[in-house]
């Protein structure tokens, strides 16, 4: 992202393939440092965030913050986002300071009572606020306010931010004010909601190939959602699919659009019956929670898996976003990730405080 040198500083930890930090850099911040301990995902962070460094570190490891340190040098850093893994916290008896798992949460922590940030954001999985009782929630913001951070918190759902899925996650803004930060209203009205024909209905089907690594955009794209994915895109990638059997097909053939394995058929798909089992996504609605890649959710028209770049679609990664790895990688890391339209609303809002 081409920001200037005035623009305000953010620093990633457990970035991932940095989609939260993707999201801020289009919001206007300057993104200078992704940390994870995962090589793959560090490789797509550092081709979509080119002048950032990328740190590969454990950052469950003290050293770490020494090194983070070493990079930053004396350089201010507005932001701190950060989206720990929910292990991170060991709270359901005397919090233990050698339990590794505690240190992942805390490394958030030790970082910005170093470098002092305007803001720092948290973000989490729904349950974190239930987690341990609510002792999860509850550490997280005594940990804002022992380091004199004024603390909010909200659940996001992606369709209200213009994300085509139903994602929910939730998010920790602490703020070095007296006033606490005020999370972004809804942008989208119900009735407005992307749903996925908006998202990915110009994208190849696929039919009778499993795609390329690069390829041309066959069709012009009929929705506002898909003009703004494309925007400084050439052509597609990430757009390959997958090899089913033929009874995997003929299962996922008999499921309606929106419907999954209750309305097949009795003794139809019989080895998988869990709630998620062959969800066919519906046009005409926003997508299901998208994951790491678990083969369980099939594309609302054509009968196969969506693609990385159809899943990347629907967690708002525009297509000049490329990711790197294997295609098992890859879903990982778009399952992974943060929206960037969630990072773009709350860069926003952090902006206008900021001002
Ligand atoms: C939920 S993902 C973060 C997604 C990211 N915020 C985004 O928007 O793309 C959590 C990340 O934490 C990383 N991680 C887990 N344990 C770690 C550790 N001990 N040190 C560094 N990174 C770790 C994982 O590799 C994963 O990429």
């Amino acid at each position: 992202m081409p920001n200037d040198s005035n623009s305000p500083k953010l620093i990633d930890l457990f970035s991932g393939c940095g989609g939260l930090s993707f999201g801020f850099e289009q919001a206007g911040f300057e993104c200078i440092l992704g940390v994870d301990f995962d090589k793959p995902a560090l490789d797509t962070f550092s081709h979509n965030h080119p002048h950032a460094t990328a740190l590969q570190l454990d950052l469950s490891n003290d050293e770490s913050i020494e090194r983070i340190l070493d990079v930053i040098k004396s350089q201010p850093i507005d932001v701190i986002v950060a989206g720990p893994p929910c292990q991170g916290f060991s709270l359901t008896g005397p919090r233990r300071e050698s339990d590794i798992r505690n240190k992942l949460f805390y490394s958030v922590f030790k970082l910005a009572k170093v470098i002092k940030p305007k803001f720092i954001v948290i973000e989490n999985v729904p349950g974190i606020a239930t987690l341990y009782d609510g002792k999860a929630r509850k550490a997280i913001l005594e940990e804002f306010e022992k380091l004199d951070y004024k603390p909010s918190e909200k659940l996001m759902y992606g369709p209200d931010y213009g994300v085509p899925q139903i994602r929910k996650r939730m998010f920790f803004v602490g703020v070095l004010d007296e006033n606490p930060f005020v999370f972004p209203p809804a942008a989208v009205k119900k009735e407005n909601y992307v749903n996925c024909e908006q998202a990915i209905g110009d994208l190849p089907a696929l039919d009778n190939s499993l795609g390329a690594d690069e390829m041309e955009y066959p069709n012009p794209a009929f929705s506002d959602y898909q003009k703004a994915m494309r925007r400084g895109s050439e052509n597609i990638k990430n757009h390959t699919g997958t090899k089913h059997s033929d009874l995997v097909v003929s299962v996922i053939r008999q499921v309606p659009e929106g419907g999954n394995h209750k309305d097949l058929p009795e003794g139809v798909g019989d080895s998988r019956k869990f709630n998620e089992a062959w969800t066919r996504y519906h046009s005409k609605k926003p997508s299901k929670t998208i994951d790491t890649g678990h083969r369980n959710h099939f594309h609302y028209k054509y009968d196969r898996v969506p693609t990385a770049r159809e899943n990347a679609r629907l967690q708002s990664f525009p297509d000049s976003f490329v990711f790197l790895g294997t295609k098992t990688q890859q879903y990982k890391q778009i399952g992974n990730a943060v929206p960037p339209l969630f990072g773009y609303s709350l860069g926003t809002q952090i902006l206008r405080n900021m001002k």
